[in-house]
């Protein structure tokens, strides 16, 4: 039997192993400097970060617990072990760790993004009573080859009913726009189909610190269909490209209920991907959904996307 011990992860000694790691179970890769800074503004939610280590003092994998900003009783978590090192029970001693210490924190729910290519690892979290609460994949679509065409008549038909089609940046950015793109964000994402009405942030200020003020928010990129009979905001189509990045990325296409089914969110998203094309200056764009969010899914398969893989998200209640 492997001698597996365990010791509290230290910023210079490991962060380039487990940053490899990262990179190699996530979409996108993680450098060492990238997840310092990541621990660094996290510092404080974390609950435990742990390495597990052989005999010779080799890494052979890492847990790492952070408590939600939204919720104080819930964590979300990584286990990692290296690909050559699994199936000799690090997994399952680092695992253990975290649950302990979580159960100690008095965090009840935890939870877990697994890639859906990894059988053996949904295996892995089901035996330790985790279920699937909701199914993200990938969408990627090739812009040289979106006609987009077809969709000038619906633009037009929609002006002609009184919408106006216009960006953050044209309306200035002003806090009052923010305000309005936060409150349509917010409640056409909560109402998105399979999200249980969560919210992705927790007041406008928090909205305006991690959206407008990140260095990804292109106010240009911010699309926004606007009814002008009322005033009110119809829909939205924010996409990006993000640092390093040779596509660009959907962040994401809402339509405030009352509007919906008068095929605003394809006129907005195909203006946000027009953007992408002549501004951002890039070929292919990328996105995520939930597999229960099917008009979204419909509406990206009809403009050409196709599926890539994605994760599960895994959840298990401590108190059950
Ligand atoms: C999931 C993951 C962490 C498992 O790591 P691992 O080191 O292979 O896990 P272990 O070896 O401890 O456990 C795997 C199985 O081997 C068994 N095992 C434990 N000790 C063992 C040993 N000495 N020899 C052989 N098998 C052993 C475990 O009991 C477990 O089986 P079980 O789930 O039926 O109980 C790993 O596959 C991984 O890094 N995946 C990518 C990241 C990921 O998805 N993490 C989320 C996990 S919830």
């Amino acid at each position: 039997m492997k001698t597996i011990n365990l010791r509290p992860a230290e910023l210079e000694r490991d962060f380039g192993q487990i940053a490899a790691l990262f990179s190699l179970t996530e979409d996108e890769p993680t450098s060492e400097l990238g997840l310092k800074v990541d621990y660094e503004e996290h510092r404080e939610r974390i609950i435990r970060l742990m390495v597990a280590e052989d005999e010779q003092g080799e890494l052979l994998g890492f847990n790492w617990a952070t408590r939600s900003r939204f919720d104080a009783n819930q964590a979300y978590f990584y286990v990692i072990v290296k690909p050559e090192q699994r199936g000799q029970g690090a997994g399952l001693r680092l695992y253990e760790d975290l649950e302990k210490t979580i159960a100690e924190a008095q965090a009840k729910k935890l939870r877990v993004n697994i890639r859906d290519t990894c059988p053996e690892c949904r295996a892995f979290a089901e035996r330790r009573g985790f279920s699937e609460k909701r199914h993200l994949f990938a969408m990627a679509l090739d812009l040289d080859a979106l006609d987009d065409r077809p969709y000038d008549e619906i633009i037009a038909r929609l002006k002609s009913e009184g919408f106006q089609f216009t960006s953050m940046e044209a309306l200035g950015n002003t806090e009052e726009a923010q305000r309005k793109l936060y409150i349509l964000n917010d409640t056409a994402a909560a109402s998105t189909p399979g999200t249980d009405g969560e919210h992705s942030w927790t007041s406008f200020e928090d909205f305006q610190k991690h959206v407008c003020q990140s260095d990804w928010y292109k106010p240009a990129g911010q699309m926004v269909a606007i009814d002008t009979a009322t005033g009110s905001w119809a829909a939205m189509s924010a996409i990006t490209r993000m640092e390093g990045r040779d596509y660009a990325y959907n962040l994401f296409t809402g339509v405030d209920m009352p509007y919906c089914g008068r095929k605003l969110g394809q006129a907005v998203k195909v203006l946000a991907l027009r953007y992408a094309r002549e501004v951002l200056n890039v070929n292919s764009v990328r996105t995520h959904h939930n597999t229960r969010n099917l008009p979204m899914i419909a509406i990206d398969r009809k403009l050409g996307y196709t599926p890539l893989p994605g994760t599960f998200l895994m959840e298990k209640n401590l108190e059950a």
